[in-house]
């Protein structure tokens, strides 16, 4: 996209900033390297990120050593990622200290906490910039009052900003792109930050999200993930009465979009229409990812996550009879505050009678501003650590069966890269969640493939084209 395509007309400081950024950088060769941690969120942002900085005349670096501007877009959601940022701003700091010539800007989630943000000047002066969260859009001028000033900018405000349309985008890899349809989340689960640092929840006008994934299907783009906190409650708050579901069969008629996948659905709020929607549309993934978080009921009441262990099973049944090639996916919180060895044992038993292709299995760590953080932590890290390993070693078993059951079958493959291990070798995706090697060149990039499943390994699934 040119940035003559954009309608900044909302923000004219910024496109005049912009305009005089790319005069200051075309004269030197400059280059940008943007670090993203976190979910596909963020990854979403830091491709605008990316569209703005090449809109200015940078080019994409390798890594922050060839870069003149380095961005850090954060994730907080968890103690582990946070620690990581500040080891990271912390090394391009060094850089800068020991002579190189760099603008450093610092952004996403961990910015919308207070207390981290203190923390961030504290400890790194060498940073030129600090963005919230709703500011992207304003990267341009800040960026020049930075470079102008010398002196450190910060445009960080509440977590609830309007939703920007038209921002250019960059970095897409292959034939597969996120949509963003919604940010912020009102469901306040008790251990999570997200609705603190990316505020109440705003869904996109539909009409932008469609003609979005249309444009994306001109440029050869075949797969889209609809992305949001909740997709499922997608629509509450827009003019015109429109579900997730509604959306979802409209994106399926947009020609050239052969495959549709989501994320990150609600138990609570996935529906019958959902489910026959996902069954009814031709497009649509045999893939749902749905984070239950706990197998017990106390627990799942202290995570203030609205819904029972039986309703979901009873929701992964009526999925599973309604498409019985789903495959299932999900996240799980282990050590929360209270869990005891009944409840672990419930969320180990759920895990078994699911039978999930995989899960993410985090070990609960206590943010700040979360109800969740008044709560006594009961389980010693010692513990937790045990039950993360037992759970991780349960689930490794039930994805080695699961991915067992796929040889000798055949799957239509999304190919979307070269290996990074074998240049003799092409990655892609299966039509639900495995992801698939096999023996192939670049030229397969884009194309859907039938391939006959010939090993199962690990994560991954080995084949071979069928002629
Ligand atoms: N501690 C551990 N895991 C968390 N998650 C969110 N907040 C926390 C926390 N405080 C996990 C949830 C969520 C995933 C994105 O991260 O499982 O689904
Ligand atoms: Fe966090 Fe719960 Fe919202 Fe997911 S649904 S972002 S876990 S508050």
């Amino acid at each position: 996209m040119k940035f003559s395509d954009i309608n900044f007309s909302r923000f004219e400081p910024a496109v005049s900033a912009l305009e005089r950024l790319r005069s200051y950088f075309s004269e030197k060769d400059a280059g940008y390297y943007i670090k993203t941690f976190g979910c596909q969120m963020n990854v979403r942002d830091s491709e605008n990120l990316a569209g703005m900085l090449e809109n200015m005349g940078l080019v994409r670096r390798k890594s922050a050593r060839e870069a003149d501007v380095v961005l850090v877009n954060t994730c907080c959601v968890r103690e582990h990622a946070e620690v990581k940022v500040y080891g990271n701003v912390g090394s391009y700091c060094k850089m800068k200290r020991e002579g190189k010539n760099m603008l450093i800007g610092v952004c996403g989630c961990m910015m919308q906490q207070k207390h981290m943000a203190d923390e961030m000047r504290r400890r790194f002066p060498g940073v030129d910039f600090y963005m919230g969260t709703n500011m992207l859009h304003e990267l341009p001028e800040i960026m020049l009052e930075a470079l102008e000033s010398g002196r450190r900018q910060e445009r960080i405000k509440g977590p609830t900003g309007p939703v920007v349309e038209g921002l250019p985008a960059s970095g897409r890899r292959g034939p597969s792109a996120f949509v963003n349809i919604m940010y912020g989340c009102d469901n306040f689960c008790s251990y999570c930050v997200v609705p603190l640092v990316r505020g109440r929840e705003r869904s996109r006008a539909p009409g932008a999200i469609l003609d979005e994934i249309a444009s994306l299907a001109d440029q050869g783009c075949v797969e889209i993930t609809l992305l949001g906190q909740n997709v499922n409650s997608y629509g509450k708050g827009l003019p015109d009465k429109i579900s997730f579901a509604g959306l979802l069969r409209q994106v399926d008629r947009i020609p050239g979009i052969r495959r549709i996948r989501f994320m990150t659905s609600h138990p609570k709020d996935l529906s019958e229409e959902l489910m026959d929607a996902m069954a009814g549309c031709e497009h649509v993934c045999a893939h749902l990812h749905l984070p239950v978080q706990s197998g017990s009921n106390a627990v799942l009441a202290a995570m203030n996550r609205g819904y029972t262990r039986e309703h979901y099973l009873e929701l992964v049944t009526r999925l599973r009879q309604k498409m019985p090639q789903i495959d299932l996916t999900t996240d799980i919180i282990v050590g929360f505050p209270g869990e005891s060895d009944t409840d672990y044992e419930d969320t180990k038993s759920l895990l078994q009678q699911v039978r999930y292709d995989s899960a993410f299995l985090f070990r609960y760590s206590v943010r700040r501003g979360t109800a969740a953080e008044k709560m006594a932590e009961t389980v010693p890290e010692e513990s937790k650590t045990q039950r993360l390993y037992a759970l991780i070693a349960e689930q490794e078993a039930i994805t080695a069966q699961r991915g067992a059951c796929h040889v000798g079958k055949n799957e239509e493959v999304l190919v979307e890269s070269v290996s990074a291990r074998d240049p003799g070798e092409v990655s892609g995706r299966a039509n639900g969640s495995w992801t698939v090697n096999l023996r192939g060149d670049k030229g397969l990039i884009g194309r859907i493939v039938p391939v006959r499943i010939i090993e199962a390994k690990a994560h991954t699934l080995y084949g071979e084209i069928v002629q």
